[in-house]
């Protein structure tokens, strides 16, 4: 079954060809990162416009490109949530026409299953049952994978997610939105360990995570630290390794627990945040101390990507699973996602 995938939640504009058979056939990606730099976050209406101005030709040049017409296609999966209504609505507009036109089902998918099942597209996939931490700019969740399509939420942000509390740090010291890979680079010349920033809600049971006490520690740390000149480069660089060093750490103790919690010995990294290079480095030390497994999609599929939405649009397609009309759901739950029955 070959499937062509749509993803335009936010500020990326994804498309990509998975087949059942032979694997992602090919993906492209157009990231309108530049255009909201200028603003220091995602402007929701320019998102939308530039998504209505390169989706139609990215699909075509893939097609084109891949030597696959319209009709030759199985099905189309589109990103239909969580995400901004504006950019969700083009995705998902384009894809029921396109599948009217070509007379083919259509699919709306979960933009965090996406992300939670993007490691299934390495040839070193998890199988279930799995832990899997999702880590983006919307979203800080542990999620117990039981099966595809059977998921239980063990916890989450009861206020900023982890992507947000880098993209907002970075803002209080004058870096360039996105904010994890600014700090993460300047966080390289910093010392980890001259400035020590809370781990939040870690010296207590649960799993729930809380980001807006450590965003204010920052703030204040920002202030205590600027003079007549501003922030210096190195001071800067020593709060950006403190505040990645915090938040990594974070992360890694209460995945840690839910592997505990659970019994389960594998554990998935998945979103934004899991590009970042200190996170993995952590987690990868956690579980080969309890002797677990880690998994994480290559870098690419990490952030935002259409070969996410195909993929799984294709388990879900092949399941017998269609959306009947344009629908766009701006907030949704993953543990009420029906489960995925084999094919
Ligand atoms: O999954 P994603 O591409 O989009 C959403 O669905 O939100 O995640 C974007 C988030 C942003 O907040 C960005 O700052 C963060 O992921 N991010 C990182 C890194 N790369 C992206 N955070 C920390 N370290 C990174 N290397
Ligand atoms: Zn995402």
């Amino acid at each position: 079954m070959l499937v062509l995938g749509i993803e335009t939640s936010c500020d990326e504009t994804g498309v990509a060809l998975f087949d059942t058979e032979r694997g992602l056939i090919a993906d492209a990606l157009y990231s309108q990162v530049d255009m909201h730099a200028n603003y220091g976050g995602v402007v929701p209406e320019l998102a939308s416009r530039d998504h209505v101005r390169k989706l139609l030709p990215m699909i075509a040049k893939l097609l084109d490109d891949s030597g696959v017409k319209g009709t030759d296609l199985d099905g189309i999966a589109y990103t239909h949530g969580p995400g901004l209504v504006g950019a969700l609505l083009v995705g998902a507009t384009l894809a029921h026409s396109l599948a009217e036109v070509w007379g083919i089902p259509v699919v709306g998918v979960h933009h965090m299953e996406g992300h939670l099942l993007a490691p299934m597209l390495e040839v070193n996939a998890p199988e279930p049952p799995f832990v899997a931490l999702l880590v983006s700019g919307g979203h800080t969740q542990l999620v117990a994978v039981h099966g595809l399509g059977e998921y239980e939420l063990l916890g989450e942000s009861l206020d900023d997610a982890a992507g947000e509390a880098f993209d907002k740090a970075a803002k209080m010291m004058e870096l360039p939105y996105p904010g994890g890979p600014s700090i993460s680079k300047l966080a390289q010349q910093g010392s980890r360990t001259r400035l020590k920033f809370p781990r939040p809600m870690t010296d207590r049971p649960g799993l729930d995570f809380s980001f807006s006490g450590l965003k204010t520690f920052t703030l204040n740390t920002v202030a205590s630290m600027t003079g007549e000149n501003g922030l210096g480069e190195q001071d800067k660089a020593d709060i950006c390794a403190a505040f990645e060093e915090a938040v990594a750490q974070t992360l890694m103790i209460k995945c840690r627990r839910a592997l505990e919690q659970t019994g389960m010995q594998r554990l998935v990294l998945a979103g934004g945040v899991a590009a970042n290079s200190r996170l993995r480095e952590l987690m990868a030390e956690m579980v080969q101390k309890k002797k677990a497994e880690l998994f994480y999609p290559r870098l690419q599929y990490c952030t935002d990507n259409g070969a996410m939405i195909a993929y799984v649009g294709a388990l879900r397609l092949q399941a017998g699973e269609w959306t009947e009309s344009i629908d766009v759901q701006p907030r949704m739950a993953l543990s009420d996602l029906p489960k995925i029955k084999a094919a």
